[in-house]
């Protein structure tokens, strides 16, 4: 087990046990990680509140990652607090419904501007008032979809904003880079979350990876958590800028 005793993770995008972040913030905590855990908004803090405890997080802010100033407060709280993070992960995403579920030419300008807001600049937002805390050796990872690399029936404006946000890994990996800290991102395979009840043809989706990715099975969430923390250690020290699949292979088949 990869130890995290004395390393402070801060991990946006809680909003129930379910969600990826949960299992990433369980990991960490599991490890040894000192917590910090930040939601989108008021209507998810009873959710919230009894994970924070679960997990023995030592702060739990709200931040709605769309506002400068939320973030601003953010970052304030955290230093008040702390003079260092050593991992940042972005497990956050949101796109319209209503945009994922009509012919893609169809993308409104609001919605495709609202998914790449909080589905992509959020990284930006965050890593830019958290930088003077993220410290040689830090690791900023986010969370990623195939739907980036190749059409996905009904991931539409989502797909764009993943290709979008693995884009904004590379670029970070590389101006964070000279002050030490990494920038990478996993790319999951389909897990039922809030956000994937918005999309339709999951469950057909997961059929068939059962029946034609190299492991001929689905992942679970805490093979994800396990990459996480891979990746958020000292163990992924000489890699940055990655997107790393988990996804039982999927990524490499054809069809
Ligand atoms: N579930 C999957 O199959 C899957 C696969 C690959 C990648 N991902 C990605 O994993 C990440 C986490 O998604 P999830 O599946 O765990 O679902 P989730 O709904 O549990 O997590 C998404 C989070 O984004 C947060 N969020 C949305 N708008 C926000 C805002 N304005 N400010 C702050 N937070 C906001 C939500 O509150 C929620 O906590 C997303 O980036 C998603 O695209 C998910």
């Amino acid at each position: 087990m990869i130890n995290m005793k004395g390393k402070t993770a801060l991990v946006l995008g809680v909003a129930n046990q379910r969600s990826i972040a949960y299992s990433i913030a369980k990991a960490l905590s599991s490890a040894g990680a000192e917590l910090i855990l930040s939601y989108a908004n008021a209507t998810l803090a009873k959710r919230v509140e009894p994970i924070a405890a679960e997990l023995g997080a030592k702060l739990i802010i709200e931040c709605d990652l769309t506002s400068d100033a939320a973030i601003q407060n953010m970052g304030n709280k955290i230093r008040e607090r702390y003079d260092s993070l050593d991992c940042l992960v972005h497990s956050v995403a949101a796109a319209q419904a209503d945009e994922l579920n009509k012919p893609f030419h169809h993308t409104s300008r609001q919605g495709f501007g609202l998914a790449l807001d909080i589905s992509v600049y959020t990284l930006i937002a965050a890593v830019k008032e958290l930088e003077s805390l993220l410290k040689p050796g830090s690791s900023v990872l986010t969370l990623t979809y195939f739907g980036a690399q190749k059409v996905v029936p009904n991931y539409g404006m989502m797909g764009v904003a993943k290709a979008a946000l693995e884009a904004c890994v590379r670029y970070l990996a590389y101006s964070m880079g000279e002050h030490g800290v990494r920038v990478n991102a996993i790319s999951a395979g389909p897990l039922r979350t809030l956000s994937t009840a918005a999309i339709s043809g999951i469950s057909e989706l997961q059929k068939r990876i059962e029946k034609t990715s190299p492991l001929q099975r689905n992942i679970i969430h805490e093979e994800v958590a396990k990459s996480a923390l891979y990746l958020l250690s000292d163990l992924s020290s000489g890699v940055s800028g990655e997107v790393h699949f988990v996804d039982a292979g999927m990524n490499i088949m054809a069809y």
